[in-house]
């Protein structure tokens, strides 16, 4: 029950509210009694003083006790409050209260005595003859220094109490219909917050079952709204990347299954039929082509799964060194098909932090490419070029070229631009895919310059160039060369 956010949401919302109301209340009640029962006693001693002073010349005459009652009766009257009026010795000699009133009795109370000691008595009671609270409050009667008695008021508290009554009702009111405010505010504000997490969860869930087609709608800029744009971005990104991996799955079994096939044909030609010798040996050199091409596409394949690894190879390098390693070894090769190569490599090219394997992989591959598709009389080229930030590395070809229309899809995996040809060549189309990753997971950017069909193509491809590796590989040579 309390594992909804809703839920607690409202309950503590509403508990502050209450908590908050409460204390706020108390806090305000008691202000307000204090307030009110302090001018209530200053209201009566006020009233106290004047009256005393208006008895004291009945006392210095010696006026007996029916006037004396008949006077405090008169004030009694005027000011709501019952008047007793108590000689030095403490004896009531006047009571505005005429029947069961206290005259002639001893006023044995501490207020009493402090006023004929010349102070003020006060003091809160709860009477139960009238079943209320009063105030009381004792003032002197005197001439000059003599004292002449005392004036007793007693005067019911009920309007007071009545007042904060009243107002404790409002506040008890007022908080039940602040809550019930509150509550359905809070309620639909917790809707409101809980209602995208709500779809979120069902969209998340959705996903592991495998329904990977998932967009929630994104209602607000904040936390939330943030939350469910990432969850769009991730389930697209998901999505995409499910579809690459059929696709690739996909095209791995096409690529394994032609040669494969070729082999089986190959292989029950050689068990069902009786060959001679240059048969069998015609079928046997297809089964090893077919093998080798089986080799160089799983050797491929698992170069471009193994990423981690190779980055963590890494090295500073003179790119110098490894262009014209890489010149050496492909040299044997382009004579053998009767082409000439070329290269232009500046003195100056800078050192990259780079893994070896990972750059040559690049070179070997494009100029694998150009080699293959260059006829025999035809001329290449491989050229270098510091850039600021980068260098531009180039190769160039006068081979077949490419279409234009085929220059978009050259680096995805598996393509080629005339399959049959390719695949005679040997090729799998992965050779691309693979610079393409490489280079980019370096930062830099790989690409078509210029192609012509029949004429040639260059190809281009750039690294971003960090010059502190260049200060610190000088650094590491001045260190060796001491
Ligand atoms: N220099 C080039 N001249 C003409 N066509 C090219 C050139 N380089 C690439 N291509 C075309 O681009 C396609 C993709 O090249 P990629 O290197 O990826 O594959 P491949 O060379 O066929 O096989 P692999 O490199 O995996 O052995 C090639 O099949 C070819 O059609
Ligand atoms: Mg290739």
């Amino acid at each position: 029950m309390f594992n909804s956010i809703r839920l607690r949401m409202t309950i503590t919302y509403l508990l502050l509210i209450a908590v908050v109301m409460l204390v706020t209340g108390l806090i305000l009640l008691n202000m307000l009694e204090k307030y009110y029962l302090t001018s209530a006693e200053e209201n009566l001693e006020r009233t106290g003083k004047l009256t005393a002073e208006f008895i004291a010349s009945y006392l210095r005459e010696g006026a007996d006790a029916v006037l004396l009652s008949n006077v405090a009766e008169n004030f009694s009257r005027q000011i709501n409050a019952r008047v007793i009026i108590v000689s030095p010795q403490k004896t009531v000699v006047g009571d505005s209260l005429r029947v069961g009133g206290l005259l002639g009795t001893k006023m044995e109370r501490e207020e009493v005595q402090e006023a004929l000691e010349g102070g003020t008595g006060r003091s809160i009671q709860y009477s139960r003859l009238s079943d209320q609270w009063v105030l009381q409050v004792s003032v002197p009667v005197e001439k000059g220094d003599t004292s002449l008695g005392a004036v007793f008021l007693s005067s019911s508290l009920k309007p007071v109490y009545q007042t904060l009554t009243a107002v404790r009702r409002f506040l008890i009111v007022s908080t039940l219909v602040a809550m019930i405010f509150a509550g359905c505010l809070v309620v639909l504000f917790a809707h409101h917050l809980t209602e995208p997490i709500k779809e979120l969860t069902i969209a998340a869930q959705q996903m592991a079952e495998g329904k990977l087609d998932q967009k929630i709608p994104i209602n607000s800029a904040d936390e939330i709204g943030r939350l469910a744009q990432q969850f769009n971005i991730m389930a697209a990104r998901v999505k995409e990347m499910n579809q690459r991996l059929t696709r690739f799955v996909g095209d791995v079994s096409h690529e394994l299954r032609t040669p494969l096939a070729s082999i089986h044909i190959c292989l029950q030609s050689l068990q069902n039929y009786e060959l001679n010798a240059d048969e069998q040996k015609d079928f046997i050199e297809d089964i090893n082509h077919e093998t080798q091409r089986l080799i160089y596409l799983v050797e491929d394949l698992l170069e471009l799964t193994r990423r981690q690894e190779v980055a963590d190879k890494r090295e500073i390098l003179s790119l110098k060194v490894i262009l014209e390693e890489v010149l050496d070894l492909t040299r044997p090769r382009v004579e053998r098909k009767g082409l000439k190569l070329f290269s232009e490599i500046p003195g100056d090219l800078p050192c990259m932090y780079i893994s070896s394997e990972d750059l040559k992989r690049v070179f070997f591959n494009l100029l694998d490419n150009a080699i293959k598709y260059t006829p025999t009389g035809g001329w290449l080229k491989l050229s270098a070029e510091n850039k600021p930030d980068q260098i531009m590395i180039t190769v160039q070809d006068t081979g077949c070229g490419i279409p234009e229309e085929a220059i978009p899809y050259l680096f995805e995996r598996f393509y080629r631009v005339d399959k049959a040809r390719s695949r005679y060549l040997g090729g799998t189309g992965l050779g691309l895919a693979i610079c393409k990753e490489i280079v980019e997971r370096y930062g830099g950017s790989i690409g078509v310059l210029e192609t012509r069909e029949g004429l040639g193509s260059t190809f281009f491809f750039t690294l971003p160039v960090d010059p502190s590796i260049q200060y610190y590989k000088e650094e590491l040579e001045k260190v060796k060369e001491c």
